[in-house]
């Protein structure tokens, strides 16, 4: 009895109006819930559901942990404290959430007499809310925090908030702004949180949060008229790596490999498709296959491109704003591209062409600078068609200096992969070969959800085979080499950005160090001869399933190799590139000085990279003193 009457008296609790001018629904025990999950464990939990009374498809709901009135009080009493005494954090790196938390909980012990009694749990529901609502996003906080969703619209007063979920794309939320007073306020905050104003003067918002997520806003009813509006398009700290895009069938290894070798030979590509259809993903993750020893610049509206190299410069363009007598002008893409010129880069990225900087970007490429960049475009007809009219207005000669183009969609799968039935897949690439002449290289196969390439016919890749004075077959088998070693940097676990930028330089690295001892045989008939008797010494290797990192070295198959313009080598040279740089290293781990009981053959030599080695070869009838090996003839280098 007395616990049924404690339940009931719980149950009965009022309702704390946690939000102001904002409607969250409770779920209904008749809704079907398709999928639960926790944003913040325990406060926050999703839900995704199905309702006849809701209408067609599926709903979003967010559902919080509730305050009772006491704790409430509490929470409010500590956010009033808070916003009194808080002080800027010592330590410039902690997250704004984690210091406010720690803040609070200080907060908490100091007035603890009048503060109140509660458990563990009870405060850090309390904290929870503190965090919310001090520096996170107050009542779209869970969405904020939930990864699955892509972007947050308020479409104005009284209609749910939508979001854009991975898996179920858009769906409405249980969430609703309803005063408009606070929505209003709601929309400056984010402003000033990313700096910036917004009002009836200057009703639109264009500006990035700090978490470098985009928001886009309207202001009252001047613009919009359903009242303010805003679109929180949000940042993934942690963007998707070309492994990832494989992983998810965006590309496959072939086409990166591609268009490893285009960048390398600074040749320009464009991205294109819808909004949301993942361009700048697509076009960031590729940068990581770019040569380290490269020059970039990027130019963007709101810096979204992170490309994993050091000689990197980033401009931004900056709005016109207004305050009393002082104004400053707008400095817009077109202003950017054309300086971005006078910084000699090898590549200028533009993160989206709109209007007239296309016609910049395309004088740059006819002045021999590579240019990358997206285009909201859903075909390449129409791209064409909008690059040569106004305001582009790029000559129809200049087209084909755009090397290659790619399309990217949203599409249905055939089939269901990592419980998505759709996902954005690379739909066509051309090769560019002149205006009104479009190769496709490549499409994606709806029926399979797997990719055609036709790279034997690509005209660029002759090109590159041509300026490098090889063959299309060794071309080819470049091509075949690196698409090898995407595979197994995917399989090996690998997927961070910069880490796959790593293993690509290794990939040159490893090879240019190579291709130096080849080029400069110590011994020239013998060097081969040697490289062959030590490759037969070699132990066995372990199979290769998922190998440990220095396996993932790029291990030349035996063949002719793709060589920069000035490295010329003969087929039979290179059959044994990684015999011989095995062979160095197998003698030079033994340490041996150069010293009396050794010839030298070459004192010191230069790597490409810098570092200086010295080399020498054992004398015929030279033995370990260790192992008692016989090394005679065995070249070894080390490093000085
Ligand atoms: N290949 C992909 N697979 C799944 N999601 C993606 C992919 N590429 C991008 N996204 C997601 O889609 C959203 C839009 O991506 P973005 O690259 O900004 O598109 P666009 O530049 O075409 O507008 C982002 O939330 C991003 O995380
Ligand atoms: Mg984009």
């Amino acid at each position: 009895m007395g616990i049924l009457n404690r339940f009931r008296k719980e149950n009965s609790k009022p309702d704390i109006k946690m939000d102001e001018g904002v409607v969250i629904e409770k779920l209904k025990h008749s809704y079907q819930v398709v999928e639960e999950y926790h944003v913040q464990k325990p406060h926050a939990r999703i839900k995704i559901v199905k309702a006849p009374e809701l209408g067609e498809g599926y709903h979003y709901f967010v559902d919080e942990t509730q305050l009772t009135p006491e704790e409430y009080d509490t929470f409010r009493r500590i956010v009033g404290v808070l916003s009194k005494e808080l002080e800027p954090p010592e330590d410039p790196d902690i997250k704004p959430g984690e210091y406010v938390f720690q803040q609070a909980e200080r907060v908490a012990e100091k007035y603890h007499r009048s503060l109140g009694k509660f458990t563990g749990a009870g405060w850090r529901k309390i904290f929870y809310y503190v965090v919310r609502d001090l520096t996170g996003y107050g009542p779209l906080h869970a969405l904020m925090l939930d990864p699955n969703i892509e972007d947050i619209s308020c479409n104005g007063l009284n209609t749910p908030i939508y979001i854009w979920h991975r898996k179920f794309e858009s769906i409405p939320t249980n969430i609703t702004f309803t005063d408009e007073h606070v929505t209003n306020d709601f929309i400056v905050k984010l402003a000033h949180r990313s700096a910036k104003h917004i009002s009836s003067a200057q009703p639109i918002l264009d500006a990035m949060l700090p978490e470098k997520h985009r928001l886009a806003a309207t202001f009252m009813k001047e613009v919009s008229t359903k009242g303010s509006t805003f679109c929180i398009r949000k940042f993934r700290a942690d963007p998707f790596s070309i492994v990832d895009l494989i992983r998810i069938g965006t590309i496959n290894e072939r086409i990166a490999a591609y268009f490893w070798l285009i960048l390398e030979r600074k040749k320009s590509f464009m991205i294109i498709g819808g909004t949301g259809s993942g361009k700048t993903s697509l076009l960031n993750a590729l940068l990581s296959l770019l040569s380290q020893n490269d020059k970039i610049v990027t130019v963007e509206e709101t810096p979204e491109l992170s490309p994993p190299v050091a000689n990197w410069t980033q401009l931004n363009s900056r709005q016109s704003f207004q305050f009393g007598s002082t104004s400053t002008r707008s400095i817009d893409l077109f202003d950017l591209v054309k300086v971005s010129l006078r910084y000699r880069p090898d590549y200028i990225i533009v993160g989206e062409i709109r209007g007239e900087e296309a016609y910049t970007l395309f004088q740059a490429l006819a002045t021999g600078h590579g240019g990358l960049c997206t285009m909201h475009a859903d075909s390449l007809d129409n791209v064409i068609k909008r690059l040569t009219s106004p305001p582009m207005n790029v000559s129809k000669v200049y087209i084909p200096l755009m090397n290659s183009a790619l399309h990217i969609q949203r599409v249905e799968l055939p089939e269901e992969r990592e419980g998505l039935s759709f996902g954005r897949r690379v739909r066509t690439i051309w090769e560019i070969e002149d205006f009104g002449l479009y190769l496709e290289m490549a499409t994606w196969n709806p029926a399979s959800d797997s990719f055609d390439t036709w790279f034997e016919d690509s005209f660029l890749l002759k090109q590159i085979a041509a300026n490098a004075g090889t063959t299309m077959e060794a071309v080819l088998r470049e091509l075949d080499a690196r698409e090898r070693y995407l595979r197994e940097i995917s399989m090996s676990g690998i997927r961070d950005q910069r880490e796959v930028a790593e293993k690509i330089l290794a990939y040159y690295s490893r090879r240019r160090e190579a291709m130096y001892e080849v080029k400069h045989p110590l011994i020239p008939s013998e060097a081969a001869n040697v490289a062959k008797v030590v490759e037969n010494d070699l132990p066995e290797e372990e199979p290769a399933v998922v190998r440990a990192e220095e396996e993932l070295e790029p291990q030349p198959e035996e063949g002719e190799e793709l060589q920069p313009e000035e490295e010329q080598l003969t087929p039979s040279e290179e059959d044994h590139v990684p015999g011989i740089d095995e062979a160095l290293g197998i003698a030079s781990e033994k340490d041996h000085e150069p010293g009396s009981e050794v010839e030298l053959v070459e004192s010191t030599a230069t790597l490409k990279d810098g570092r200086q080695i010295r080399m020498w070869r054992y004398p015929a009838g030279t033995v370990d003193p260790e192992t008692g090996e016989k090394i005679g003839g065995r070249i070894a280098r080390r490093e000085t």
